[in-house]
C-alpha cells in the first residue's frame, strides 16, 4: 500500500471571509460540522486529495490573532488565502515572504456584489507576483463550487 504524502497547509485571510466553511467542505461528509462559528486562535483540520494527506491550520482572521499567522508559516508547504469577494472595503494585499505556492479563493461568489476572480486579482495586485506559484479560483463555500478546482491545483503543485 502506497502511503500518501503528508502536506501542511496554512489557511489565512480576514475574519468572516469563509476559511472555516471552505475547509469544512473539503472534509469527508461524515466529518463535516453543521454549525460554523468564528475561529478562536486556530484549529487543525485534515482532509485528503487523491494523492495527498492535507493537515490544515485554519487560522482566525480576527485582528487580535493575526500575529499567529507568521508563526505557522514555518511548518507550511502551501498557503490557502481566502478573500471575501463581496467585501469590497476589506480586500487587502497578501504579504508573504517565502516562496510557497499560494491558492487564493475568491469566496462568496454567490453574493450579489461580489468581485470576479479577475477583479480580485487586479485589486490584490496578484498579477505582479513573480516569486511563487499562485492560482485564484472563485468559490462558494456554501455549495462547494470552485473548491475541487483549487484543491486540484494545489495537489499538482505539491506532488
Ligand atoms: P474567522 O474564523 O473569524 O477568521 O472567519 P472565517 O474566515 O473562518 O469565516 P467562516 O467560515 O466562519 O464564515 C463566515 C460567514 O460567511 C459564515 O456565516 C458563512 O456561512 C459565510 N460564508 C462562507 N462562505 C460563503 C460563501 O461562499 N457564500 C456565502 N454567501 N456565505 C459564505
Ligand atoms: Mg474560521
Amino acid at each position: 500500500r502506497l502511503k500518501k504524502k503528508e502536506i501542511n497547509i496554512l489557511c489565512i485571510g480576514l475574519d468572516n471571509s469563509g476559511k472555516t466553511t471552505i475547509i469544512n467542505r473539503l472534509k469527508p461528509e461524515k466529518a463535516q460540522a453543521q454549525d460554523i462559528v468564528p475561529t478562536v486562535g486556530f484549529t487543525v483540520e485534515k482532509f485528503m486529495s487523491q494523492s495527498l494527506n492535507f493537515t490544515v491550520f485554519d487560522m482566525s482572521g480576527q485582528g487580535r490573532y493575526r500575529n499567529l499567522w507568521e508563526h505557522y508559516y514555518k511548518t507550511a508547504q502551501a498557503v490557502i488565502f481566502v478573500l471575501d469577494s463581496s467585501d469590497r472595503l476589506r480586500i487587502v494585499v497578501a504579504k508573504e515572504e517565502r516562496g510557497l505556492p499560494v491558492l487564493f479563493f475568491a469566496n462568496k461568489m454567490d453574493c450579489k456584489d461580489s468581485l470576479s476572480a479577475v477583479e480580485c486579482t487586479k485589486k490584490m495586485g496578484l498579477d505582479t507576483i513573480r516569486d511563487k506559484p499562485w492560482h485564484i479560483c472563485a468559490s462558494n463555500a456554501l455549495t462547494g463550487e470552485g473548491l475541487p478546482e483549487g484543491v486540484a491545483w494545489l495537489t499538482g503543485q505539491l506532488n
